[in-house]
C-alpha cells in the first residue's frame, strides 16, 4: 500500500501556484500502488482528486479528501510497419515525452510541444494546440475503475474526443484512473504547419524544409512568447474554451463587429478567439488585486502573487459576465475548478 500523507500543501502540485491543503495525499508510481489503493476501505470513505502536473486545476478552497498524485513513468516503443506505437506512463511529464518522440524520430505529437501536465492527463480534455489535437495521435488507454478496481482498456472511439472534451470529463467524470496512454505515432514524418504562426516561425527561423524537430522548435518559441511561464507566474494556460456558436448567431455577431476572430469547425459552427473578445472588453494585462489577465494572452489568468483561488474564481466571473453582456456569448471555463 503507498505511504498515506496527512495535511499536505498542494502548493507544489498546482501551476496557479495557490495555497491549499488536502486532508490526504498518496502518491502513485506502481500500477501496483494504485490496485492496492483502489481495493483500500478509504477510497470508498473520502472525497477523491486525481492529479497530474496540476496544470488545469483552480483551488478555490482546502481539499477535504484524498489527492492521488499519479507518478507512474516508463516509456515503451514498439514498431509496426511505418507505425510506431509509444506507450507512456500517467505520471511521464507531457513535453519529456514530446521530447522522447522527436528525439526517435516519431511523428505526430511535435506540435503539442511545451504543454505543461502529464501524459495521463492528456486524454482527459484531449490537449491541442497549433493545429494537431491529442485524438489524433491516441491510440488506447489504460485506465483503472474506481469503485471497483478493475483495469480497462479505452480505444479512441470509446473516448468521445471533442474540442478540449472526452468521456472522463463527461459521463465518466470521477470514475476512471488513467494509467497509460498509447499513442500511435509515425516514422514517416509528414510535419503539419497549417496553423498560421508555426509557417511565419520557421520563415523567421530559416528553414525552408522543417524536420519534425523543427517544428516543436518553431511551436516552443511561439509559446515561450505568449505565454507565462508557470515556474515564475502562476497561472493554468487558457482560463477558458473558445466558444462555439452557431452560424445563425455567428452571422449575427459578425454583422454587429466585423473584426470578431473565428474559425469555421470541421463538425459545423464557428470558434470564436475568446482571447480576442476578453481583450476587446479592456481585459487584456489588467491587473485586479493579485490576479488578472496575461499581458500578451487575454485568454490566460494570472497569479501575480498571493492571489487566493476565490479571487481568480470572482475576476473570472466578472470576464465571463462582461463578455456576455457585450457579446451574447457566455464563457466556459476550461480549468477544473476544486
Ligand atoms: P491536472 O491539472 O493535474 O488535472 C487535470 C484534470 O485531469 C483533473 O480533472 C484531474 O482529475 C484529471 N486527471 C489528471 N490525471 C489523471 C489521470 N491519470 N487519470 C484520470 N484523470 C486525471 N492545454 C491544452 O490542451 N493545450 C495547450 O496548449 C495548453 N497550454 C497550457 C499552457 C500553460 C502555461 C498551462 C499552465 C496549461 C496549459 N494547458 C494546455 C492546460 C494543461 O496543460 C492540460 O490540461 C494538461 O493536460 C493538464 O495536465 P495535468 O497533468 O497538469 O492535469
Ligand atoms: N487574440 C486576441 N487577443 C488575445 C489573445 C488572442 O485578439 O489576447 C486573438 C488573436 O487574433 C489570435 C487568436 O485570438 O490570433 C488566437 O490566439 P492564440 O493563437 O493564442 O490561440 P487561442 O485560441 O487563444 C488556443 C488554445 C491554446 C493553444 C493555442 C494554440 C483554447 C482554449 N486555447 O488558444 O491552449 O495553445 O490555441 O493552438 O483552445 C490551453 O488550452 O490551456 C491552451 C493554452
Amino acid at each position: 500500500m503507498p505511504v498515506l500523507q496527512e495535511n499536505i500543501s498542494l502548493l507544489p502540485y498546482n501551476t496557479f501556484r495557490l495555497k491549499a491543503n488536502a486532508r490526504h495525499f498518496v502518491e502513485i508510481n506502481e500500477p501496483s500502488d494504485l490496485v492496492a489503493l483502489l481495493s483500500s476501505a478509504m477510497i470508498k470513505e473520502e472525497r477523491l482528486l486525481v492529479l497530474g502536473g496540476g496544470s488545469n486545476v483552480l483551488f478555490t478552497e482546502d481539499f477535504d479528501g484524498l489527492v492521488i498524485k499519479m507518478s507512474i513513468g516508463g516509456i515503451d516503443a514498439r514498431t509496426k510497419g511505418d507505425d510506431v506505437f509509444v506507450t507512456a506512463g500517467a505520471g511521464v511529464v507531457w513535453n519529456d515525452f514530446v521530447g522522447y518522440c522527436v528525439e526517435h524520430g516519431y511523428a505526430g505529437v511535435e506540435n503539442l510541444t511545451l504543454i505543461p501536465g502529464t501524459v495521463g492527463a492528456s486524454p482527459v480534455q484531449n490537449i491541442g494546440a497549433y493545429g494537431v489535437e491529442l485524438k489524433d495521435v491516441f491510440y488506447s488507454c489504460t485506465a483503472y475503475h474506481i469503485q471497483t478496481g478493475m483495469s480497462k482498456v479505452f480505444f479512441a472511439e470509446d473516448c468521445k474526443f471533442g474540442y478540449r472534451e472526452s468521456v472522463f470529463k463527461n459521463e465518466l467524470k470521477g470514475q476512471y484512473i488513467i494509467s497509460s496512454v498509447t499513442f500511435k505515432l509515425s516514422m514517416n514524418a509528414v510535419v503539419n504547419t497549417s496553423y498560421g504562426a508555426i509557417q511565419a516561425e520557421l520563415d523567421r527561423m530559416a528553414i525552408a524544409a522543417p524536420a519534425i524537430a523543427d517544428v516543436s522548435a518553431a511551436v516552443a518559441r511561439i509559446r515561450v512568447s505568449k505565454l507565462p511561464d508557470p515556474s515564475t507566474i502562476g497561472n493554468a494556460g487558457s482560463f477558458f474554451k473558445n466558444p462555439v456558436i452557431d452560424l445563425e448567431q455567428f452571422e449575427r455577431l459578425k454583422s454587429r463587429f466585423p473584426d470578431l476572430v473565428h474559425y469555421t469547425m470541421p463538425g459545423g459552427g464557428e470558434k470564436l478567439a475568446a482571447g480576442w473578445l476578453i481583450e476587446q472588453c479592456g481585459f487584456k494585462g489588467l491587473v485586479s488585486g493579485h490576479t488578472g489577465t496575461w499581458k500578451n494572452q487575454a485568454l490566460v489568468l494570472v497569479n501575480h502573487g498571493g492571489a487566493t483561488g476565490q479571487e481568480v474564481y470572482s475576476f473570472s466571473e466578472k470576464i465571463i459576465t462582461t463578455v456576455e453582456a457585450k457579446y451574447g456569448v457566455k464563457l466556459e471555463r476550461e480549468v477544473n475548478m476544486l
